[in-house]
């Protein structure tokens, strides 16, 4: 018997995916650590019973993008939703990049954005980031020297949590104007920050912002991602989604979630106060700790703690915390990256690195 044989450039680098470990205290995977309003579960299995089953979805999703778009001042042909944030990824890299095509992405970042580049057959330029982890005028000048089809930048950017300033993707987005390259702003995490690039979307900007009810609205397993951007941005990602992409149970329940967007900002609230409480406990700890406009927390231990982050990793495991060990990524040595739970998961986390560190 002999088997075929995957492509040899599918493999993610080692180490992306996170161990699924049986822990107490999971702030690994920057999920909300809180379910959506039981409200909302009740609406959404009452609706269930009026899906006609035997019959396709609405295929353009009518009704979802039409409210998306009320809500960022959009028209509909501004909005593409799809299975998460991913497969909208996917889609931007299989309508403007592939073959003979590239892409630039800042290290460290969202490992997706490479690989997703890779699976589509787009050229990775991978240009790392300066001491301050943010993208400046150094990595910017790389643009016009490796002219890159498409720029991916994230922001707040995961892992680290900073957000970009909009000086910086106001440069990038001139610079993709002028050379026909196409902007690509990841805000996965964009509602735990104050300011969205989504306000310089307009139909003469090449410019894609895209957004997911994972994080925010506390909706992972419901796998809904979606974009905006310029309609002839949004024309083409179209060509590329497969028919009736996103089926009838998540239309309906993500209209459903958009009933909650009041709950879902006291939930956003909640957790960035969290997230500012969390970050002073790590600073008073021996660590580094970068400042975060996301849901996660980005740190290491400094030298004088004679630990690498892998250690303090195992150590944290050993008191059932979970956090994301980054530590072989680009540019991350002995970081880690702790998501945002609720209190008495962040004070688990804090007491436990506290024993940890002494
Ligand atoms: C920066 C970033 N973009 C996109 C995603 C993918 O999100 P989704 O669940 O919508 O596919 C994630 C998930 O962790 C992320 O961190």
């Amino acid at each position: 018997m002999t088997w075929p044989n995957i492509r040899d450039d599918l493999k993610l680098f080692e180490g992306y995916h996170s161990p699924q470990l049986a822990v107490d205290v999971r702030l690994n995977t920057n999920e909300s650590p809180l379910p959506p309003p039981d409200k909302w579960v009740d609406e959404i299995q009452k609706a269930v019973t009026t899906i006609e089953w035997n019959r396709y979805p609405d295929r353009h999703a009518f009704e979802l993008v039409s409210q998306l778009a009320e809500f960022h001042g959009l028209q509909p042909n501004n909005v593409i939703p799809a299975n998460g944030s991913n497969e909208i990824i996917q889609s931007i890299l299989l309508a403007y990049g592939g073959k003979n095509r590239s892409t630039i992405i800042f290290e460290p970042t969202y490992a997706m954005h490479a690989h997703i580049a890779r699976i589509t057959g787009t050229r990775i330029i991978s240009c790392d980031r300066g001491e301050s982890l943010l993208c400046e005028s150094d990595e910017l000048e790389t643009l016009t020297t490796t002219k890159p089809n498409i720029i991916f930048l994230c922001s707040p950017n995961n892992p680290t949590g900073i957000i970009e300033p909009k000086e910086t993707i106001i440069s990038a987005l001139e610079y993709c104007s002028k050379s026909g390259s196409l902007l690509v702003v990841d805000e996965a995490y964009g509602e735990f920050s104050d300011w969205s690039a989504i306000e310089l979307v307009e139909n003469d900007a090449p410019i894609v912002v895209t957004r997911t009810f994972s994080k925010a609205h506390g909706f992972a397993a419901g796998r809904l991602g979606y974009a905006v951007g310029a309609t002839r941005v949004i024309d083409g990602m179209k060509e590329v989604l497969l028919p009736y992409h996103l089926d009838s149970f998540k239309q309906i329940a993500a209209i459903t979630a958009l009933k909650y967007r009041s709950e879902m900002t006291e939930r956003v609230e909640y957790l960035k106060s969290q997230r500012e409480k969390t970050s002073e406990e790590l600073k008073n700890l021996p660590l580094k700790v970068w400042d975060s406009a996301a849901n996660f927390i980005l740190f290491k231990p400094l030298e004088t703690v004679g630990m690498s982050g892998n250690d303090l990793w195992k150590a944290l495991v050993d008191y059932s915390v979970l956090v994301r060990d980054c530590s072989n990524w680009p540019n991350l040595t002995d970081c880690l990256r702790a998501t945002i739970g609720t209190e008495q998961e962040n004070n688990s986390f804090i007491d436990s690195l506290k024993a940890i560190l002494g």
